[in-house]
């Protein structure tokens, strides 16, 4: 039988937050975004999607949504959208006619409190004394969200009470076919990637592919990224499984349902023969030492998941410098390398639209304060001799780093950038 519930929405300044709770107080499901993840003015935009997520979440939990609770900072005229002195915190909302806008669009009952933080919006939808339980499960009980929130949320849940079981919902590829199993929370700190983190797996995971048609195409590729990885780490003929479920950008539900369980499959056997990470599973962070590197280099501006998969080319054109790789290596490296650059696209087609601009120096700061490294040694994933995966040391030189350097230079050469050398030279500079 279907259970009541509501979405409650808290706006905030840089993220607004939603969560579904029923009666009981019991948070089924959470989420969050930027406030403006498109850019200025976007929160209503923003805020649409964000309750679009929660009402699929709502629907995989058996939860039938009555209505939904939006709770926006400053003065808030439920005709006009926000008004007074802190129009400037959400701009796009001022004169809005709010409750009119979402209710159109949702085609359910809307209300808006004024000056309403995420607590007093528990308390005002299900009356005294559920709030600060709403507070606490929002933040952790259920994850919705992709890899960051799952990140967050393991991490909360491991702490909380010195542990509770919590449940996540993947609603990212890259969280379907990769993170939402084997526990890991990995959160940066000091501005380099996975700092801090421990292992808290939930106790479900539920996988609706339906989030995966409000996903854009950097946000698919870059989960198809994950996805060849895991599978290109357990042999060549994983790879070659993973690329008869036909992985592509767009796909369609069934593909993507097929390359999922290919993609869960396959991690599960690293999981199950060295869940901490001791030896099989290591191989999982093929291209990510140098993902990781790109990704902090361009402060976040390249994602993770094609920061991997320019990480995967990375690590393949590093091996082919050091000359290891055998007839059948090569053309194995070679083949990851052409899928990742078919999925990358091309000029204006490139998923990756708004590249930055790649300064090596910052990024080559980021590879060598990897934490993965020993002292006076990088530990790196890298293609062997006939392309099945190996962790090596090398020792740290002079000599070393311009290899690294010139692997990085081969393997962004290689990508069809939507802007040219000197164009992304200017936006360097
Ligand atoms: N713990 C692990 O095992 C593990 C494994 C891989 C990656 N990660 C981490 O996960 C992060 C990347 O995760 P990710 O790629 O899933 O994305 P993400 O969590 O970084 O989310 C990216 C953006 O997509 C939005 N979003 C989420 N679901 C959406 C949907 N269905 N439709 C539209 N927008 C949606 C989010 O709100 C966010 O703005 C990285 O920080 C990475 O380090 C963790």
């Amino acid at each position: 039988m279907s259970r009541r519930g509501f979405i409650g929405v808290d706006i905030g300044g840089s993220v607004m937050a939603a969560g579904v709770v029923t009666p009981e107080g019991e948070v089924v499901a959470q989420g969050q975004d930027p406030t403006h993840k498109r850019g200025p003015g976007t929160a209503v935009a923003t805020l649409l999607d964000l309750v679009q997520r929660m009402h699929l979440a709502a629907r995989a939990f058996g939860v039938t949504v009555e209505g939904i609770g939006i709770g926006v900072p400053g003065t808030v005229d439920a005709e006009r959208g926000v008004i007074g002195r802190d129009v400037h915190y959400v701009p796009d909302l001022a004169g809005a006619p709010l409750v009119a806008t979402i209710a159109a669009q949702i085609g359910l009952p809307v209300y808006v409190d004024n000056d309403v933080n995420v607590l007093a919006l528990g308390e005002w939808t299900f009356g005294a004394g559920q709030g600060a339980r709403f507070l606490v499960v929002l933040a952790i009980g259920t994850g919705v969200g992709g890899g960051i929130i799952q990140d967050v949320t393991t991490f909360a849940a491991s702490i909380y009470m010195r542990g509770i079981p919590w449940t996540y919902l993947p609603t990212t590829l890259l969280s379907m076919v990769d993170s939402c199993i084997g526990g890991k929370s990995s959160i940066n700190a000091a501005g380099y990637k996975n700092l801090v983190g421990n292992f808290f797996p939930p106790s479900n995971v539920l996988v609706d592919v339906s989030f995966i048609a409000t996903l854009d195409a950097e946000m698919i590729v870059g989960g198809l990224y994950e996805a060849a990885k895991i599978c290109y780490a357990s042999g060549y003929p994983g790879f070659l499984a993973y690329l008869a479920e036909q992985p592509s950008c767009p796909m369609t539900p069934e593909q993507a349902q097929r390359v999922i369980l290919q993609s869960l499959r396959t991690k599960k056997w690293f999981i199950e023969v060295d869940e901490f990470d001791q030896k099989e599973r290591l191989l999982l962070n093929f291209g990510h030492t140098f993902g990781h590197a790109m990704e902090a280099g361009t402060d976040f501006g390249i994602s993770h998941g094609i920061g991997v998969g320019l990480g995967m080319l990375v690590a393949n054109e590093y091996a082919k410098r050091q000359g290891n790789l055998t007839s059948d290596g090569l053309a194995r490296v070679e083949h990851l390398g052409s899928h990742v650059r078919a999925l990358l696209g091309a000029g204006a087609s490139c998923v990756q639209a708004s590249l930055p601009a790649i300064d090596l120096g910052l990024v080559m700061d980021k590879f060598d304060h990897d934490k993965k490294h020993r002292p006076g040694f990088y530990r790196i994933i890298v293609p062997g001799g006939d392309g099945s995966l190996e962790l090596i040391s090398v020792p740290k030189s002079d000599k070393v780093r311009r290899d690294f350097i010139s692997a990085f230079e081969a393997a962004l050469g290689q990508i069809p950038w939507p802007f040219s050398a000197s164009e992304r030279a200017a936006l360097a500079s």
